[in-house]
């Protein structure tokens, strides 16, 4: 997709800048959570791959991890391109810290840019990829030059703790990107991009009360409702199927092969997914990155996170062509291309872990 500056002729597009990622100190094993719950290490490393993942601790919210990767991924900008100036900021989020406003402004506030343009996106673990595009049609149509991105969720806080399922998929965490405005063809440049949706499944995935549904009822919402709930053997299915086919459509719609893509950044739902998605695309499997071992599913942070754990790892190099392909509740799904810009230095990542006190996760309240 080569969008064009409103009121100029020039191609524009949104160009990656600045990039960071942040989790929460608290790391919870597996073996953590077979302490407290009815399943082992080895269950949940066959069906998922992940060995742990971070949590926030008690009084810790969304916007706190996506202010520290947002602090991060605008100090990277400032290395990169001179500056650390954003006109917008803009949080995909599912976890947002309140039901109303969103969580942006008070990111912006904290981040020293009270006054720009702040906003959440909320599709769930598509979140940074719808992201992505709402940021470079900000930067199309002049409303901003530049633009910081945060995908931040922190499941933790909607999961019922004692819920096996779900328990051991999710983590919480924060990845951020800056974007500034640019030529198509330059390394960093985001684009093609393929959306979708299909809302007829929106109970697949799901935090039934909470939201204008559940308060138009009379009496209180159960427990079950007011957690994460997710059908995972249809979500399963789903997502495979979601994610190859906006893969494919996104090269398609650039003219690229399967061949041209030297490294596939998918949402790190769980590892078997990943490489069923690979496999379907005639992948090889070494050019999928994973992230989900160490950090579990995060939400709209995890493509961030990955592309922040390549980055300080030096697996992904400038002028690398990147395909990006999510999918999450509502339904939806998402891709987009990006090329690897030159990054000075590169922050490492992530925190320092700090073993979890026992119990690991002890039972949080639910956001009403
Ligand atoms: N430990 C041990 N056993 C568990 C368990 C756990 N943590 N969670 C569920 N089980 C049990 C079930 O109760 C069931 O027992 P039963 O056969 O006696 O009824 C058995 O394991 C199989 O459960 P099932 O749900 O069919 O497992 P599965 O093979 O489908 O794996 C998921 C479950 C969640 C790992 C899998 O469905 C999945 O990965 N789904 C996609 C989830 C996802 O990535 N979502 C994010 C999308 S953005």
């Amino acid at each position: 997709m080569s969008l064009t500056a409103a009121g100029s002729s020039a191609p524009v597009a949104a160009v990656l800048c600045g990039l960071a990622g942040w989790v929460p100190s608290r790391v919870v094993t597996n073996e953590d959570l077979a302490r407290r719950l009815d399943t082992d290490d080895a269950w949940i490393r066959t069906r998922t791959g992940i060995r742990q993942r971070y949590v926030v601790e008690p009084g810790q919210a969304t916007s706190d991890l996506a202010v520290e990767a947002g602090r991060r991924a605008l100090a990277s900008a400032l290395a990169s391109s001179g500056t650390d100036r954003v006109d917008a900021v803009v949080v995909a989020t599912t976890t947002a810290d309140h039901t109303c406003p969103a969580t942006a402004p008070a990111v912006a506030a904290r981040l020293g840019l009270a006054g720009v343009a702040a906003f959440d996106v909320n599709a769930v673990c598509t979140g940074f990829v719808y992201g992505l595009a709402s940021a470079a049609g900000l930067i199309a149509a002049g409303v901003a030059d530049r633009v910081l991105l945060i995908g931040a969720d922190t499941y933790s806080t909607i999961v019922d703790p004692l819920d096996r399922a779900n328990a051991i998929i999710f983590g919480d965490g924060a990845g951020a990107v800056v974007l500034r405005a640019g030529h198509p063809d330059e390394p960093g440049a985001v684009g093609h991009f393929d959306l979708g949706s299909d809302g007829a499944h929106e109970d697949l995935i799901m935090v039934a009360a909470g939201g204008s549904r559940q308060r138009s009822l009379p009496g209180a919402p159960s427990r079950q409702d007011r957690h994460f709930a997710m059908r995972g053997k249809e979500v399963y299915r789903h997502a495979v199927t979601r994610m190859a086919e906006s893969a494919r459509a996104t090269l398609s719609r650039a003219g690229w092969k399967i061949d041209d893509v030297d490294h596939f950044v998918p949402h790190q739902a769980n590892l078997r997914i990943l490489h069923s998605v690979a496999d379907d695309l005639g992948l090889p499997r070494e050019r999928c990155v994973t992230h989900v071992e160490s950090v579990g599913n995060t939400g709209a942070a995890s493509i961030p996170l990955a592309l922040a754990d390549a980055a300080a790892g030096r697996t992904i190099g400038p002028g690398d062509r990147l395909l990006l392909t999510a999918f999450g509740g509502g339904l939806t799904w998402g891709s987009c291309l990006l090329t690897w810009p030159a990054f000075p230095e590169f922050p490492a990542f992530p925190a320092p872990a700090r073993p979890a006190a026992q119990p690991t996760q002890p039972a949080q309240p639910a956001r009403p």
